[in-house]
């Protein structure tokens, strides 16, 4: 079984994701790790892409797109984490760029911090409407992301993956 685990990483959260299952997988046959390219061959592919206004990013739609006849597994990072409903949300449109002929075997979420800019917004927002709950609400989701992917999270990854591919 020849795996590729490509991902896509603006911050480092999924990368920090890709490197843990890549560890999960070290007696495995890897046969690439790294950023989407083309003429990649596995049986396999691990696909992982931070959260970009609530979809995968480019480069890995079109990395999804390209594939026909293999076996999927797609790993996300989110800065809106923590609930179960929004990461089948973000899942079901990753699905829309899986091709039929492929069978998807399993995805995986978890949250990732934000950069530092993304909380100034909020905080210039909540000086401008001081009672609005939703900007309340993302200061402090913002709050509880900055210590993710944490150790559980890395571990959630590793059983996550072992487990799909029986290993
Ligand atoms: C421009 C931009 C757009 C984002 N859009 C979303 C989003 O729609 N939903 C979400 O949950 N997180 C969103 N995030 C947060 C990132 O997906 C999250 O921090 C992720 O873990 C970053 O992963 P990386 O460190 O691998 O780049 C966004 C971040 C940026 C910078």
């Amino acid at each position: 079984m020849k795996i590729a685990i490509v991902y896509k990483s603006l911050t480092g959260n999924t990368k920090i994701i890709a490197k843990s299952i890549k560890e999960a997988l070290q007696k495995q046959n890897i046969i690439y790790f790294g950023e989407p390219k083309d003429n990649i061959d596995a049986d396999v592919y691990i696909v992982g892409s931070w959260t970009d206004k609530g979809d995968a990013t480019e480069e890995i739609k079109k990395f999804l797109l390209s594939l026909e006849n293999k076996k999927i597994a797609y790993f996300g990072t989110a800065g809106f984490g923590g609930s179960n409903e929004y990461y089948i949300k973000l899942f079901n449109r990753v699905k829309s760029y899986i091709k039929k002929s492929n069978k998807i075997i399993g995805y995986f979420y978890c949250q990732g911090k934000m950069p530092e800019k993304i909380r100034q917004k909020y905080e210039y927002l909540i000086k401008e409407h001081p009672d609005d709950k939703n900007i309340k609400i993302s200061i402090d989701n913002f709050n509880k992301a900055l210590t993710h992917p944490d150790l559980n999270d890395i571990e959630n990854a590793k059983k996550w993956i072992k487990s799909i591919l029986e290993v």
